[in-house]
């Protein structure tokens, strides 16, 4: 089952403004800390216009595993992470992009070095703000540490960067698609997967319904990257915010390029419809997160 269409709208806009808020809030904290320009660096990366859709699965998890409080923090510290990775994933040494979020990308606008600065930066950052979301919330010590494992682990060596390293590696070399999936599980699905199960964590939820929201997290994850494939292949720049036809270009093995853009969204598809299974299975009746899953392979940015 899922929403409408106008309820997940509202729902994301809400999402999206609450973590806005927050970012914005820690930027104005921040600037005094950090040596100019990396503190404009820093805010000029968390203020470009993104989905916020980890935080909205973070948000959304919490209320449907019946959290209560504000969640908004924890939510936007799971975005600061993904700000960062965004911001050394565009460097030259890495997809050597310029255009992110419709803006020019972090190294174009401030220079290399200040990027690599600001990215670094904004790890302590979200250690900070998942403390400080973890205090608004009044969790037990215990639930914050396994929060914060869950992310940082996420984020790291066994995950997100993890994942970075496979996808260079993989760079103009025929990948098969076993071992495409093992670098979209990591690469993005470990830190979407980080943001359902911190959510649910958060939620005080089961251990049991812990699971099954992390295998939910699991298949959208994959099925996330797959879309962001395919999205590669046949948007805009205008539409996407950052530069199509790009992942041609560096002769990357996406599922767009080994299976077809058709057979991809089949494959997106059909693990959203797993996703979908792993909540009906653990008990979990909402049609809130049916349609976030939907939104992951149906949106057009
Ligand atoms: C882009 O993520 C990078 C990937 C992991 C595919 P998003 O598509 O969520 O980008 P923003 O946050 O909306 O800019
Ligand atoms: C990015 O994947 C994954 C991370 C940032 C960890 P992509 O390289 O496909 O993301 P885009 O297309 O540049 O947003
Ligand atoms: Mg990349
Ligand atoms: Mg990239
Ligand atoms: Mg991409």
């Amino acid at each position: 089952m899922t929403t409408s269409t106008t309820d997940l709208v509202s729902f994301l806009t809400q999402a999206r403004e609450a973590t806005n808020a927050v970012l914005g809030d820690w930027c104005d904290r921040i600037r005094d800390d950090l040596p100019e320009p990396v503190g404009e660096a820093v805010e000029y990366s968390l203020t470009a216009p993104g989905k916020r859709l980890r935080p909205a699965l973070v948000l959304g998890v919490f209320r449907e595993l019946g959290g209560h409080g504000d969640v908004s923090e924890i939510a936007a510290a799971v975005e600061v992470v993904h700000t960062y990775s965004l911001v050394h994933d565009d460097l030259p040494c890495m997809d050597d992009d310029e255009l992110r979020r419709g803006r020019l990308t972090t190294h174009r606008r401030f220079g290399v070095a200040v990027a690599v600065d600001a990215g670094v930066a904004m790890v302590p950052l979200a250690a900070r703000v998942l403390a400080a979301g973890c205090e608004r919330l009044g969790l037990a010590a215990e639930t914050m540490g396994e929060i914060g494992m869950e992310l940082f682990r996420a984020a790291g060596a066994s995950g997100m960067i993890g994942g970075q390293v496979l996808d260079l590696e993989a760079e103009g070399r025929p990948v098969s698609l076993d071992d495409l999936r093992e670098i979209h599980r990591h690469k993005t699905g470990a830190l979407i997967t980080a943001s359902a199960v911190i959510g649910a964590m958060a939620a005080g939820a089961t251990a049991a319904r812990i699971e099954s929201v992390r295998a939910y997290g699991r298949e959208i994850g994959v099925a996330f990257q797959i879309a962001d494939d395919v999205l590669d292949a046949t948007a805009t720049s205008q539409e996407l915010g950052k530069t199509a036809g790009k992942d041609a270009r560096q002769h990357k093995a996406t599922f767009a390029t080994v299976l077809g853009t058709e057979t991809a969204m089949e494959e997106a598809q059909d693990a959203v419809s797993r996703a979908m299974d792993h909540l009906g299975g653990g008990g979990i009746d909402s049609p809130l997160l049916g349609s976030l899953a939907k939104f992951v392979v149906d949106r057009r940015s």
